[in-house]
């Protein structure tokens, strides 16, 4: 091994397809396997016995014999500007943004702060297991700045944008058409590709763009390949109700952002849940993802998503926190939480397609499976160790646990940052829990 080599040594579960747990096809797990690392890039994955026969030196790596080594999690919707926010109470979604997003907001157009809430976010970020997301920062074009500062810094994949709202918010949160044009133009020059980082057009929903905004918004999307839109859709009730009023003559929601040019392959809306059959067709057709929020759908009171309905018509859909509506950084919580309403609707979700979609399932939403997701040979090495027993409970629980699926279930049903050791960015060590072991 060369000195730019590195070696992990522990139980590996990766994705290589859409798992089908029957077949046991889709996934690879090791019970000893070994990963291979160099320059920050995956070398070689395979089982410590094969890489011994091989003439693999195995007391090269760092062991960790009772720890799950998986790709990073991947969170497709969240909101950086909001740590501060999450679980405030008893509101749904309008008045949530009123009462307690939109003055917390205010405070990021001081770069300063801004700079120190993205640190803490990533932070955050990194204790969960999450190496990559796709970020709504605020409207202040700094904190952007600051954002992705902060994050090619960390050399995290990180997507990110300066939200547009031009109406429908206080006067210091709002910027104008033209305003938001100059400033996304300038982050979209000085950060869309900048090493890992990419640029996400984030017209915040359509009730506080104006027209003009949103077409501002759809001529950026045709300007420059590559880039991202990250928006919301179909959240809630009174939302739904609100847009018809706002854009009477448009067919439904969606057709909103449609008429502007905002839909395609690299598009993201939050949400969703009450979309009619035109508008899932429509997403489909036009390969449109659907971030599945579930805490922050049971908090806000939002609804139920049936997922099954989407995932029937062909629609991307990727799994999300949606932070501070949602109440958790962690996507094992979220993914337990998106079991249960999906079991409420008499539909389910394996813990391999939960863990799946937390990481490549997710990658391939975003179109970055190229880059990430899975240990393929040359694939970015973003990880994570799991402590599969972190407490009493999970050590009660792990200790009945009659096979692999039995196990993952209890990790995505009970687990959460606690069960988060170490976070590794490209190979390098970048989040390290105080009371976890040592390798060996
Ligand atoms: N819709 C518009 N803005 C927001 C937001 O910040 N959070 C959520 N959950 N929905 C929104
Ligand atoms: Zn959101």
């Amino acid at each position: 091994m060369t000195s730019n080599c590195k070696a992990f040594r522990a139980r590996i579960l990766h994705f290589t397809d859409i798992p089908d747990p029957s077949a046991g096809q889709g996934f690879e797990y090791y019970d000893d396997g070994v990963l291979v690392i160099e320059q920050g890039l995956v070398k070689q994955l395979d089982s410590a016995k094969n890489m011994a026969a091989g003439g693999f030196d195995l007391s090269q790596c760092e062991h960790f014999p009772d720890h799950l080594l998986m790709p990073g999690f991947i969170d497709s919707h969240i909101h950086s500007p909001q740590t501060d926010v999450i679980v405030s109470y008893g509101e749904q979604l309008l008045d949530w943004l009123n009462k307690f997003t939109f003055p917390n907001e205010l405070k990021f157009s001081c770069r300063e702060f801004a700079s120190q809430k993205a640190e803490e976010f990533i932070d955050i970020l990194l204790e969960n297991g999450t190496t990559s997301a796709m970020v709504f920062t605020s409207v202040f074009a700094q904190s952007t700045d600051a954002f992705f500062d902060v994050a090619n810094k960390r050399n995290m994949r990180m997507m990110a944008g300066k939200v547009m709202m031009d109406r429908n918010a206080p006067e210091g949160l709002l910027d104008t058409p033209k305003q938001s044009e100059t400033e996304c133009r300038a982050l979209i020059e000085k950060w869309h590709k900048v090493g890992r980082m990419r640029y996400a057009l984030t017209p915040r929903f359509a009730p506080t763009s104006s027209p003009e905004q949103l077409a501002v918004a759809g001529q950026l999307y045709r300007d420059y390949p590559g880039l991202y839109l990250q928006t919301h859709l179909s959240e809630n009730i009174q939302e739904v109700a609100w847009i018809k009023e706002l854009f009477p003559s448009a067919k439904d929601y969606l057709d909103v952002y449609d008429h502007y040019g905002l839909l395609g392959t690299r598009s993201v809306f939050a949400h969703g849940i009450h979309l009619n059959d035109r508008e899932v067709q429509r997403l489909a057709d036009t390969g449109s993802g659907i971030a599945f929020c579930p805490t922050s759908n049971l908090f806000i009171g939002s609804g139920l998503l049936n997922m099954q309905r989407l995932e029937d018509a062909g629609i991307p859909i990727s799994m999300a926190t949606d932070v501070g509506g949602g109440t958790s950084f962690s996507l094992l919580r979220t993914l337990a939480e998106a079991y249960k309403i999906l079991q409420v609707q008499q539909q389910t979700l394996h813990p391999l397609k939960g863990l799946y979609m937390a990481t490549l399932g997710n990658a391939r939403s975003l179109m970055l499976d190229g880059y990430i997701g899975n240990f393929e040979t040359h694939k970015e090495a973003d990880f994570v160790l799991l402590n599969l027993t972190p407490n009493r409970l999970q050590r009660a629980r792990q200790a009945v646990a009659n096979s692999l699926e039995d196990t993952l279930f209890a990790l995505m049903m009970l687990g959460d940052e606690m069960n988060v050791d170490r976070t590794y960015i490209m190979g390098k060590l970048a989040y390290q829990r105080h009371n976890s072991e040592q390798g060996e």
